[in-house]
Order: C-alpha cells, then sequence, then structure tokens
C-alpha cells in the first residue's frame, strides 16, 4: 500500500514509501481510507516536538484520524462488518492507503454524513466533548472561546450556542463572519481583547476555553479567574490553576458524547467545515497548509485506496 511515513524528525522527514499491512488483531479492524483529515498533531510529531510524549519507532507511518471502509475485521470485534463506513482515529497511521486500528477508536459513518466531513470530526468531536464535560457553566451563561474558528473551537463554539449561552470567539479578521455564522459574537485577538471583552460582557464573563494559547489565560485574569478556563495547549497554566485538559492523543476512544456529535452534525444542526481538499499525492502540501494555520475546519486528503478501488 501507499503511505507517508517520517523518516526523521524535522519539515523535510515525511516521505513516500510502499510497504505491506499487516492483518488485523483480535480487537482491531482494518480499513480503506477513503478520507484522511490532516491534524496539527501530525505536524507537531512530523516536526518532533512531540517525541517526549508520544514516542515513535521511526520510520512510521503518521496521521491520527480519517474516515473510510471496513475492509476485515479482528475475531473479538463486535458491531462492525466488512463494508461498512467508519471514521475514527487511526492507530497504524492515517496517511496511508489502509489501516489497522482498534475497533474502540471508531464508529459507523451516520446516513447525512459525508465521508470527508466524518474524517473531519473524530478530534473536534472529542475534544469538545471533553473539555465541556470539565467545564460545564450555569444555564444562559456568557462565555468566551479562544480560537472560536479552529476545528476544536467552532465545535465547543457550537455546542455552547446550542445550549443556548452566549459565546464571544475570539479569531482573525478574515474569520469574522465564519465565527457569527455559527451564533458567536466574534472578537480580534489584539490589544482590544479585553475591552472588546467588557463591553460585549457588561454582567462578567462566567467560562472560557482555549483551543490556541498566545497568553490568553494571562491576559483575561481581571475578568476571567485562570479556575474558569480550560486550556488545550496552554499546559503551563495549570500553575494559574486553569483548567488543563492533556492525556495521550494516541488513547482516545469513541464516547458516547462524540457519537451524539455525529448524529447531530449528520442532522444538519452542527456545520462540519473543509477548509481545503486534496489528492494523496499531493499530502505533503495539505499537511503545510495545516501547519501555516488559521484555517476553517480541517484540510482533506482523499485516499489512494479509494482511487484504487474506482469510488
Ligand atoms: N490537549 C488536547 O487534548 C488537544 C486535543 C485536540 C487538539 N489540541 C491542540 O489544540 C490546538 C487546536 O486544535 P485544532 O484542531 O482546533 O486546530 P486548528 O483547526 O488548526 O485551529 C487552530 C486555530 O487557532 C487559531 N489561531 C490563532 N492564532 C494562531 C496562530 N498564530 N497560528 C495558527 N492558528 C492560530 C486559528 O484561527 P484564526 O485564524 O481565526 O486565528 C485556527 O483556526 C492545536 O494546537 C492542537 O494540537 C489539543
Amino acid at each position: 500500500m501507499n503511505a507517508y511515513l517520517v523518516s526523521h524528525y524535522g519539515p523535510d522527514g515525511l516521505q513516500h514509501a510502499t510497504l505491506d499491512q499487516r492483518p488485523p488483531g483480535p480487537e482491531e479492524i482494518a480499513i480503506r481510507l477513503d478520507a484522511i483529515a490532516i491534524n496539527p498533531l501530525d505536524w507537531k510529531i512530523r516536526n518532533g516536538w512531540l517525541d517526549e510524549m508520544i514516542p515513535l519507532p521511526l520510520p512510521a507511518v503518521i496521521g491520527s484520524e480519517g474516515a473510510g471502509t471496513v475492509l476485515s475485521v479482528g475475531a473479538d470485534v463486535t458491531g462492525f462488518a466488512v463494508g461498512d463506513r467508519i471514521a475514527g482515529f487511526i492507530d497504524s497511521g492515517a496517511f496511508a492507503e489502509t489501516a489497522v486500528t482498534r475497533a474502540a477508536r471508531l464508529l459507523p459513518v451516520p446516513a447525512g454524513l459525508s465521508t470527508e466531513q466524518a474524517a473531519a470530526l473524530p478530534t473536534a468531536a472529542e475534544t469538545a466533548t471533553r473539555i465541556y464535560a470539565l467545564l460545564h457553566p450555569e444555564p444562559a451563561s456568557t462565555v468566551v472561546v479562544n480560537g472560536a474558528a479552529g476545528s476544536v473551537g467552532s465545535m465547543i463554539t457550537q455546542l455552547l450556542v446550542r445550549d443556548g449561552h452566549a459565546v464571544i470567539g475570539t479569531a482573525s479578521a478574515d474569520n469574522h463572519d465564519y465565527v457569527r455564522g455559527l451564533g458567536a459574537t466574534p472578537i480580534g485577538y489584539g490589544p482590544a481583547l479585553v475591552d472588546d471583552l467588557r463591553r460585549l460582557a457588561p454582567a462578567g464573563i462566567h467560562a472560557g476555553y482555549d483551543t490556541t494559547g498566545h497568553g490568553f489565560i494571562g491576559r483575561v485574569t481581571d475578568l476571567l479567574p485562570a479556575r474558569r478556563i480550560v486550556t488545550i495547549v496552554d499546559f503551563a497554566a495549570a500553575a494559574q490553576g486553569a483548567i488543563v485538559a492533556g492525556g495521550d492523543p494516541t488513547q482516545l476512544t469513541i464516547t458516547a458524547a462524540v457519537r451524539e456529535v455525529f448524529d447531530s452534525a449528520a442532522r444538519g444542526e452542527l456545520r462540519v467545515s473543509i477548509a481545503a481538499s486534496y489528492d494523496f499525492d499531493a499530502l505533503p502540501d495539505a499537511l503545510a497548509l495545516s501547519e501555516r494555520g488559521h484555517l476553517r475546519g480541517r484540510v482533506i486528503v482523499r485516499g489512494k485506496g479509494r482511487e484504487s478501488a474506482g469510488v
């Protein structure tokens, strides 16, 4: 099968290769990847920034999430059958034509959701629902989301809006209309951030979700104590009392909350934005686009196996 592996850490460390795919173990499923979502985790791993947290025996196929079709199932797997359309987190690396992953990390794609949308959802759904569970605001709260246009940011924004909270979301100016379309009030990251928050929330802000860092927690400390902010990026903010949502991304599984997000998205109640789509042969360009940042949604790579299968 065609794959991209990291031969060494660094910007030039990703290489195309042709590899054999091992069969699934008892609790695993073999899949054809029809759509691969590029995740910031992928270029952080390629750059070697996470080599202590996620030690990889190089060379290794990377890529964390995607969607596709079940090719075969392990002896102990129930609830999945050959030909099912599935999405989730990919153990053996998503930057490949086929993959093997634990069944607990996959879910069936509900009708109404495209394979590309399904590929874009696992991390956003898992992270947004996890941080929401860590800090559930009182009904009708005013809440700030730092990085509201990102994949995780746009998902937590939509969940909060759905539940009746007033959301103020930071974003680059180009993304303000997008954030407004999610039901939030957009503001910039610049020097006016604190004044904008005071003006838009005269009765105070009750909770914050930080998906992009850049000193946000320290800047808003007079308005919102760190203990009422969850961050997925600013791990040092634990010293200020912030709630840090870390964890090992290689051990994420499909929770009931993730299934609910997939079902809501399939009913059209949650928006899943695709920033750009690339062919498999241009995967390195897709990775570079994700690394440049400021996207609205995930960059998607069409699976090589899908080309070969003619679907
Ligand atoms: N701890 C965890 O469990 C966990 C889980 C998932 C993700 N993460 C991390 O959380 C972060 C967000 O993930 P994501 O998937 O939502 O990423 P994403 O889709 O790439 O979104 C990141 C957003 O950050 C904003 N941003 C602000 N300043 C930026 C800058 N200087 N450069 C680039 N973007 C900037 C961008 O929006 P604007 O253009 O509007 O500024 C962008 O949309 C990533 O670092 C990821 O690795 C952590």
